[in-house]
Protein backbone atom coordinates (compact mmCIF):
# COMPACT_ATOMS: atom_id res chain seq x y z
CA UNK A 1 0.00 0.00 0.00
CA UNK A 2 1.48 3.46 -0.71
CA UNK A 3 0.37 7.20 0.69
CA UNK A 4 -1.54 9.78 -0.76
CA UNK A 5 -0.16 13.34 -0.72
CA UNK A 6 -2.64 16.31 0.08
CA UNK A 7 -2.63 17.29 -3.55
CA UNK A 8 -3.64 13.69 -4.29
CA UNK A 9 -6.41 13.41 -2.19
CA UNK A 10 -7.98 16.54 -3.30
CA UNK A 11 -7.97 15.36 -6.73
CA UNK A 12 -9.62 12.07 -6.03
CA UNK A 13 -12.17 13.87 -4.25
CA UNK A 14 -12.48 16.66 -6.19
CA UNK A 15 -12.45 19.20 -3.40
CA UNK A 16 -10.24 22.18 -2.73
CA UNK A 17 -7.12 21.53 -1.37
CA UNK A 18 -7.70 24.41 1.73
CA UNK A 19 -10.70 21.70 2.69
CA UNK A 20 -8.51 19.04 3.46
CA UNK A 21 -5.52 21.34 5.44
CA UNK A 22 -8.64 22.58 7.28
CA UNK A 23 -10.00 19.47 8.48
CA UNK A 24 -6.63 17.92 9.24
CA UNK A 25 -5.74 20.86 11.07
CA UNK A 26 -8.75 20.37 13.43
CA UNK A 27 -7.57 16.95 14.09
CA UNK A 28 -4.27 18.25 15.32
CA UNK A 29 -2.47 17.88 11.95
CA UNK A 30 -0.84 20.56 10.49
CA UNK A 31 0.02 20.04 6.48
CA UNK A 32 1.18 21.58 3.00
CA UNK A 33 -0.24 20.48 -0.32
CA UNK A 34 2.85 17.64 -1.26
CA UNK A 35 2.96 16.02 2.05
CA UNK A 36 1.85 12.40 2.21
CA UNK A 37 -1.02 11.05 4.26
CA UNK A 38 -1.32 7.52 6.00
CA UNK A 39 -3.89 5.64 4.40
CA UNK A 40 -6.29 5.28 7.88
CA UNK A 41 -5.87 9.48 7.27
CA UNK A 42 -6.92 10.15 4.30
CA UNK A 43 -10.01 7.96 4.87
CA UNK A 44 -10.80 9.71 8.02
CA UNK A 45 -10.89 13.50 5.95
CA UNK A 46 -12.59 11.64 2.95
CA UNK A 47 -15.25 10.34 5.25
CA UNK A 48 -15.33 13.41 7.40
CA UNK A 49 -15.71 15.46 4.00
CA UNK A 50 -18.87 13.02 3.11
CA UNK A 51 -17.15 10.58 0.36
CA UNK A 52 -17.24 7.02 1.24
CA UNK A 53 -14.39 5.47 1.58
CA UNK A 54 -14.41 1.16 0.36
CA UNK A 55 -12.93 -1.18 2.64
CA UNK A 56 -12.94 -4.21 1.09
CA UNK A 57 -10.83 -5.54 3.91
CA UNK A 58 -14.20 -5.83 5.97
CA UNK A 59 -15.45 -9.26 4.80
CA UNK A 60 -18.67 -9.96 7.64
CA UNK A 61 -21.49 -10.42 6.69
CA UNK A 62 -22.83 -7.64 9.87
CA UNK A 63 -20.62 -5.37 7.79
CA UNK A 64 -22.05 -5.48 4.57
CA UNK A 65 -25.59 -4.78 6.12
CA UNK A 66 -25.52 -1.19 6.78
CA UNK A 67 -22.35 -0.20 5.07
CA UNK A 68 -21.94 2.43 7.93
CA UNK A 69 -19.76 0.21 9.74
CA UNK A 70 -15.78 0.54 9.96
CA UNK A 71 -13.02 -1.82 10.66
CA UNK A 72 -12.78 -0.54 14.58
CA UNK A 73 -16.37 -1.56 14.98
CA UNK A 74 -15.77 -5.32 14.35
CA UNK A 75 -14.26 -5.79 17.56
CA UNK A 76 -17.56 -3.95 19.56
CA UNK A 77 -20.47 -5.33 17.31
CA UNK A 78 -23.46 -5.94 19.50
CA UNK A 79 -26.93 -7.18 17.83
CA UNK A 80 -29.15 -4.06 16.92
CA UNK A 81 -33.12 -4.20 16.35
CA UNK A 82 -34.73 -4.34 12.93
CA UNK A 83 -35.74 -1.57 10.99
CA UNK A 84 -38.55 -2.30 8.97
CA UNK A 85 -40.24 -0.66 5.60
CA UNK A 86 -43.65 -1.74 4.51
CA UNK A 87 -44.35 -1.64 1.10
CA UNK A 88 -46.85 -2.31 -1.51
CA UNK A 89 -49.95 -1.13 -4.12
CA UNK A 90 -52.19 1.71 -3.60
CA UNK A 91 -54.92 0.25 -1.22
CA UNK A 92 -53.35 -3.11 -0.44
CA UNK A 93 -53.15 -2.01 3.35
CA UNK A 94 -49.99 -0.78 4.49
CA UNK A 95 -51.14 2.28 6.95
CA UNK A 96 -53.54 -0.08 8.29
CA UNK A 97 -51.14 -2.81 9.01
CA UNK A 98 -48.77 -0.67 10.26
CA UNK A 99 -51.47 1.55 12.64
CA UNK A 100 -52.81 -2.46 14.08
CA UNK A 101 -49.39 -3.01 15.02
CA UNK A 102 -48.96 0.14 16.52
CA UNK A 103 -52.19 -0.12 18.84
CA UNK A 104 -51.65 -3.48 19.71
CA UNK A 105 -47.77 -3.29 20.81
CA UNK A 106 -47.68 0.42 21.48
CA UNK A 107 -50.34 0.72 23.52
CA UNK A 108 -49.36 -1.96 26.20
CA UNK A 109 -45.91 0.02 26.76
CA UNK A 110 -46.19 3.19 28.74
CA UNK A 111 -49.88 3.94 30.05
CA UNK A 112 -50.92 7.41 28.37
CA UNK A 113 -48.47 7.48 26.41
CA UNK A 114 -49.35 9.90 24.12
CA UNK A 115 -47.95 8.90 20.32
CA UNK A 116 -46.21 11.16 17.95
CA UNK A 117 -45.74 11.48 14.45
CA UNK A 118 -41.90 11.19 13.93
CA UNK A 119 -41.95 9.02 10.86
CA UNK A 120 -40.99 5.86 12.76
CA UNK A 121 -42.06 3.30 15.61
CA UNK A 122 -41.05 1.04 18.01
CA UNK A 123 -42.55 -1.27 18.75
CA UNK A 124 -41.71 -3.86 22.44
CA UNK A 125 -42.04 -7.86 21.29
CA UNK A 126 -41.80 -11.18 23.75
CA UNK A 127 -39.83 -13.08 21.76
CA UNK A 128 -37.96 -16.46 23.00
CA UNK A 129 -38.50 -15.41 26.70
CA UNK A 130 -36.87 -12.25 25.94
CA UNK A 131 -38.11 -8.74 25.29
CA UNK A 132 -37.35 -7.70 21.76
CA UNK A 133 -37.71 -4.53 19.25
CA UNK A 134 -38.35 -3.89 16.09
CA UNK A 135 -38.54 -0.56 14.33
CA UNK A 136 -40.81 0.61 11.93
CA UNK A 137 -40.34 3.12 9.43
CA UNK A 138 -43.60 5.07 8.63
CA UNK A 139 -42.11 6.25 5.19
CA UNK A 140 -43.55 5.35 1.89
CA UNK A 141 -41.68 2.19 1.29
CA UNK A 142 -40.94 3.51 -2.04
CA UNK A 143 -39.31 6.69 -1.00
CA UNK A 144 -37.35 5.08 1.59
CA UNK A 145 -35.97 3.17 -1.74
CA UNK A 146 -34.95 5.60 -3.64
CA UNK A 147 -33.43 7.95 -1.33
CA UNK A 148 -31.41 4.81 0.00
CA UNK A 149 -30.67 4.12 -4.18
CA UNK A 150 -29.62 7.77 -4.64
CA UNK A 151 -26.94 7.84 -1.54
CA UNK A 152 -26.04 4.22 -1.45
CA UNK A 153 -26.84 3.51 1.95
CA UNK A 154 -29.11 1.18 3.44
CA UNK A 155 -31.86 2.89 5.72
CA UNK A 156 -34.05 -0.92 6.16
CA UNK A 157 -33.09 -4.29 6.67
CA UNK A 158 -36.55 -6.13 5.82
CA UNK A 159 -39.42 -5.05 3.83
CA UNK A 160 -42.70 -6.38 4.40
CA UNK A 161 -44.70 -6.89 1.27
CA UNK A 162 -48.39 -6.32 1.24
CA UNK A 163 -50.57 -8.06 -1.07
CA UNK A 164 -54.23 -7.94 -0.76
CA UNK A 165 -55.31 -11.58 -0.69
CA UNK A 166 -59.13 -10.02 -2.95
CA UNK A 167 -56.54 -7.80 -6.06
CA UNK A 168 -53.54 -9.90 -6.28
CA UNK A 169 -50.09 -8.75 -7.40
CA UNK A 170 -50.47 -4.82 -9.23
CA UNK A 171 -48.12 -2.69 -10.97
CA UNK A 172 -46.31 -1.36 -7.60
CA UNK A 173 -46.38 -5.05 -6.05
CA UNK A 174 -43.42 -5.46 -8.67
CA UNK A 175 -42.30 -2.33 -8.57
CA UNK A 176 -41.93 -3.03 -4.88
CA UNK A 177 -40.50 -6.27 -5.37
CA UNK A 178 -37.58 -4.80 -8.29
CA UNK A 179 -37.09 -2.24 -5.82
CA UNK A 180 -36.00 -4.55 -2.26
CA UNK A 181 -34.59 -7.42 -4.90
CA UNK A 182 -32.08 -4.62 -6.06
CA UNK A 183 -31.33 -3.60 -2.59
CA UNK A 184 -30.67 -6.94 -1.37
CA UNK A 185 -32.99 -6.24 1.25
CA UNK A 186 -34.98 -9.57 2.31
CA UNK A 187 -38.68 -9.63 1.73
CA UNK A 188 -41.48 -11.14 3.91
CA UNK A 189 -44.99 -11.04 2.00
CA UNK A 190 -47.81 -9.78 4.46
CA UNK A 191 -50.66 -11.36 2.51
CA UNK A 192 -53.66 -9.00 3.72
CA UNK A 193 -57.52 -8.69 4.10
CA UNK A 194 -57.97 -12.57 4.91
CA UNK A 195 -60.72 -11.90 6.31
CA UNK A 196 -62.80 -10.96 3.17
CA UNK A 197 -64.81 -13.28 1.77
CA UNK A 198 -63.20 -13.35 -2.19
CA UNK A 199 -59.66 -13.46 -0.70
CA UNK A 200 -57.38 -15.96 -2.29
CA UNK A 201 -54.46 -16.45 -0.68
CA UNK A 202 -53.45 -19.38 -2.92
CA UNK A 203 -53.90 -17.31 -6.14
CA UNK A 204 -51.36 -14.94 -4.79
CA UNK A 205 -48.62 -17.19 -3.92
CA UNK A 206 -49.25 -18.48 -7.24
CA UNK A 207 -49.06 -15.07 -8.77
CA UNK A 208 -45.50 -13.97 -6.64
CA UNK A 209 -44.24 -17.45 -7.71
CA UNK A 210 -44.24 -16.39 -11.29
CA UNK A 211 -42.19 -13.12 -9.65
CA UNK A 212 -39.80 -15.18 -8.45
CA UNK A 213 -40.81 -14.95 -4.66
CA UNK A 214 -41.87 -18.52 -4.07
CA UNK A 215 -43.67 -19.10 -0.53
CA UNK A 216 -42.53 -21.96 1.69
CA UNK A 217 -45.01 -24.24 1.46
CA UNK A 218 -44.72 -24.08 -2.28
CA UNK A 219 -40.77 -25.50 -1.81
CA UNK A 220 -39.41 -21.79 -1.74
CA UNK A 221 -37.70 -19.77 0.62
CA UNK A 222 -40.09 -16.21 0.75
CA UNK A 223 -41.78 -16.34 4.18
CA UNK A 224 -45.42 -15.54 3.60
CA UNK A 225 -47.64 -14.67 6.34
CA UNK A 226 -51.88 -14.41 5.33
CA UNK A 227 -53.02 -11.58 7.74
CA UNK A 228 -56.16 -8.98 8.33
CA UNK A 229 -54.40 -5.62 9.12
CA UNK A 230 -57.86 -4.60 9.70
CA UNK A 231 -59.18 -7.47 12.45
CA UNK A 232 -55.18 -7.36 13.43
CA UNK A 233 -55.52 -11.09 12.72
CA UNK A 234 -52.17 -13.22 12.67
CA UNK A 235 -50.21 -9.90 13.26
CA UNK A 236 -48.42 -11.88 16.00
CA UNK A 237 -47.02 -14.47 13.24
CA UNK A 238 -45.70 -11.99 11.19
CA UNK A 239 -43.70 -10.27 13.97
CA UNK A 240 -42.25 -13.09 14.73
CA UNK A 241 -41.12 -13.90 11.46
CA UNK A 242 -39.70 -10.33 11.27
CA UNK A 243 -38.11 -11.26 14.36
CA UNK A 244 -36.75 -14.87 12.70
CA UNK A 245 -35.21 -12.94 9.25
CA UNK A 246 -33.50 -10.37 11.69
CA UNK A 247 -31.76 -13.12 13.35
CA UNK A 248 -30.24 -14.59 10.36
CA UNK A 249 -29.41 -11.23 9.11
CA UNK A 250 -27.30 -10.75 12.24
CA UNK A 251 -28.03 -7.32 11.84
CA UNK A 252 -25.56 -5.71 14.62
CA UNK A 253 -23.30 -2.43 15.35
CA UNK A 254 -21.54 -1.14 17.50
CA UNK A 255 -23.03 1.25 20.25
CA UNK A 256 -20.03 2.52 22.30
CA UNK A 257 -18.38 5.18 19.24
CA UNK A 258 -20.35 8.50 17.86
CA UNK A 259 -23.07 7.92 16.00
CA UNK A 260 -23.91 8.07 12.43
CA UNK A 261 -26.79 7.38 10.49
CA UNK A 262 -29.47 8.64 7.94
CA UNK A 263 -32.47 11.58 8.03
CA UNK A 264 -35.30 10.21 7.83
CA UNK A 265 -37.75 13.25 7.78
CA UNK A 266 -37.04 16.79 8.69
CA UNK A 267 -39.51 20.11 8.67
CA UNK A 268 -39.13 23.50 9.63
CA UNK A 269 -41.52 24.01 12.67
CA UNK A 270 -42.97 27.65 13.77
CA UNK A 271 -41.95 27.33 17.30
CA UNK A 272 -38.93 24.81 17.78
CA UNK A 273 -36.87 25.88 14.45
CA UNK A 274 -35.72 22.97 12.15
CA UNK A 275 -36.33 19.35 13.37
CA UNK A 276 -35.29 16.33 11.77
CA UNK A 277 -36.00 13.15 12.67
CA UNK A 278 -32.33 10.71 12.13
CA UNK A 279 -32.26 6.96 12.28
CA UNK A 280 -29.31 5.83 14.19
CA UNK A 281 -27.30 3.20 12.25
CA UNK A 282 -24.39 3.04 14.58
CA UNK A 283 -22.63 4.27 17.55
CA UNK A 284 -24.84 6.17 20.01
CA UNK A 285 -26.63 9.57 19.79
CA UNK A 286 -26.80 11.89 22.67
CA UNK A 287 -28.18 15.20 23.81
CA UNK A 288 -25.03 18.06 23.70
CA UNK A 289 -23.46 15.66 20.31
CA UNK A 290 -22.35 17.90 17.65
CA UNK A 291 -24.18 16.65 14.61
CA UNK A 292 -23.71 17.06 10.93
CA UNK A 293 -26.17 16.09 9.18
CA UNK A 294 -25.86 16.88 5.26
CA UNK A 295 -25.03 20.30 5.21
CA UNK A 296 -26.45 21.68 8.26
CA UNK A 297 -25.24 21.81 12.09
CA UNK A 298 -26.09 22.05 15.60
CA UNK A 299 -25.77 20.93 18.82
CA UNK A 300 -28.81 18.55 19.95
CA UNK A 301 -30.45 20.25 22.47
CA UNK A 302 -33.20 17.76 22.99
CA UNK A 303 -34.26 14.76 21.66
CA UNK A 304 -38.16 13.16 21.57
CA UNK A 305 -39.34 9.37 20.59
CA UNK A 306 -42.54 7.95 19.26
CA UNK A 307 -44.15 8.46 22.36
CA UNK A 308 -43.33 12.09 23.04
CA UNK A 309 -41.28 11.39 25.61
CA UNK A 310 -37.75 13.03 25.78
CA UNK A 311 -34.59 10.52 24.73
CA UNK A 312 -30.95 11.20 26.49
CA UNK A 313 -29.27 8.46 24.48
CA UNK A 314 -30.32 6.76 20.95
CA UNK A 315 -28.46 3.38 20.19
CA UNK A 316 -28.10 1.95 17.01
CA UNK A 317 -31.37 1.15 15.16
CA UNK A 318 -33.27 3.87 16.67
CA UNK A 319 -35.14 6.79 15.49
CA UNK A 320 -35.29 10.33 17.51
CA UNK A 321 -36.35 13.82 16.46
CA UNK A 322 -33.78 15.82 17.14
CA UNK A 323 -33.65 20.07 18.02
CA UNK A 324 -30.53 22.11 17.34
CA UNK A 325 -29.81 22.14 14.07
CA UNK A 326 -29.06 25.22 12.24
CA UNK A 327 -31.36 24.19 9.54
CA UNK A 328 -33.64 21.89 7.66
CA UNK A 329 -31.53 18.90 6.36
CA UNK A 330 -32.86 16.73 3.29
CA UNK A 331 -34.49 13.12 4.07
CA UNK A 332 -31.69 11.14 2.86
CA UNK A 333 -28.82 12.83 4.14
CA UNK A 334 -26.54 11.09 5.75
CA UNK A 335 -25.50 12.23 9.59
CA UNK A 336 -22.28 12.02 11.55
CA UNK A 337 -21.03 13.05 14.90
CA UNK A 338 -18.08 14.65 15.63
CA UNK A 339 -15.97 15.48 18.90
CA UNK A 340 -16.48 19.40 18.86
CA UNK A 341 -18.68 21.94 17.63
CA UNK A 342 -15.91 23.60 15.31
CA UNK A 343 -15.23 20.33 13.32
CA UNK A 344 -18.77 19.80 12.82
CA UNK A 345 -19.36 23.59 11.62
CA UNK A 346 -16.19 23.00 9.04
CA UNK A 347 -17.45 20.42 7.51
CA UNK A 348 -21.09 21.27 7.29
CA UNK A 349 -19.65 24.53 5.81
CA UNK A 350 -17.37 22.64 3.23
CA UNK A 351 -19.98 20.79 1.79
CA UNK A 352 -22.17 23.67 1.63
CA UNK A 353 -19.90 25.42 -0.53
CA UNK A 354 -19.52 21.91 -2.29
CA UNK A 355 -22.86 22.01 -3.31
CA UNK A 356 -23.18 25.60 -4.05
CA UNK A 357 -20.19 24.94 -6.45
CA UNK A 358 -22.47 21.92 -8.36
CA UNK A 359 -25.13 23.78 -8.58
CA UNK A 360 -23.22 27.03 -10.28
CA UNK A 361 -21.60 24.16 -12.74
CA UNK A 362 -24.52 22.99 -13.62
CA UNK A 363 -26.58 26.13 -13.88
CA UNK A 364 -23.32 27.08 -15.97
CA UNK A 365 -23.40 23.75 -18.17
CA UNK A 366 -27.07 24.37 -18.86
CA UNK A 367 -26.22 27.68 -19.93
CA UNK A 368 -23.89 26.31 -22.53
CA UNK A 369 -26.54 23.83 -23.65
CA UNK A 370 -28.77 26.98 -24.20
CA UNK A 371 -26.26 28.98 -26.06
CA UNK A 372 -25.47 26.78 -28.29
CA UNK A 373 -28.62 25.44 -29.23
CA UNK A 374 -29.65 29.22 -30.01
CA UNK A 375 -26.85 29.27 -32.66
P1 LIG B 1 -52.23 3.95 0.25
O1 LIG B 1 -51.52 4.62 1.38
O2 LIG B 1 -53.27 4.80 -0.39
O3 LIG B 1 -51.30 3.35 -0.76
O4 LIG B 1 -53.08 2.70 0.85
P2 LIG B 1 -52.63 1.69 1.99
O5 LIG B 1 -51.88 0.57 1.37
O6 LIG B 1 -52.02 2.41 3.12
O7 LIG B 1 -54.06 1.08 2.38
P3 LIG B 1 -54.92 1.45 3.65
O8 LIG B 1 -54.31 0.91 4.89
O9 LIG B 1 -55.27 2.87 3.61
O10 LIG B 1 -56.20 0.53 3.35
C1 LIG B 1 -57.01 0.73 2.22
C2 LIG B 1 -58.40 0.21 2.49
O11 LIG B 1 -58.36 -1.18 2.73
C3 LIG B 1 -59.03 0.84 3.74
O12 LIG B 1 -60.39 1.05 3.50
C4 LIG B 1 -58.83 -0.22 4.79
O13 LIG B 1 -59.81 -0.20 5.80
C5 LIG B 1 -58.95 -1.50 3.98
N1 LIG B 1 -58.19 -2.59 4.60
C6 LIG B 1 -56.91 -2.61 4.97
N2 LIG B 1 -56.58 -3.79 5.51
C7 LIG B 1 -57.69 -4.55 5.46
C8 LIG B 1 -58.00 -5.88 5.88
O14 LIG B 1 -57.18 -6.63 6.42
N3 LIG B 1 -59.28 -6.32 5.65
C9 LIG B 1 -60.21 -5.54 5.06
N4 LIG B 1 -61.42 -6.07 4.88
N5 LIG B 1 -59.96 -4.29 4.67
C10 LIG B 1 -58.74 -3.79 4.88
MG1 LIG C 1 -51.33 4.43 3.31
Amino acid sequence: SHNLTVRELADLLNTPETDIIKSLFFKGIAVNITQSLELETARAVAEELGVKVETPEIKSAAAKETEMLDAADLDNLQTRPPVVTIMGHVDHGKTTLLDSIRQSKVAQGEAGGITQHIGAYHVDIEHNGNQQQIVFLDTPGHEAFTAMRARGTRVTDIAILVVAADDGVQPQTREAISHAKAAEVPIIVAINKIDKPESNPERIKQELTELGLVAEDWGGDTIMVPVSALKGENLDNLLEMILLVAEIEELSANPDRLAKGTVIESNLDRARGPVATLLVQNGTLRVGDNIVAGSVFGKIRAMVGDRGNKVEAATPSFAVEVLGLNDVPEAGDEFDVYPTEKEARVVAEARAEQQRDSRLQQAMSSRRITLSSLS
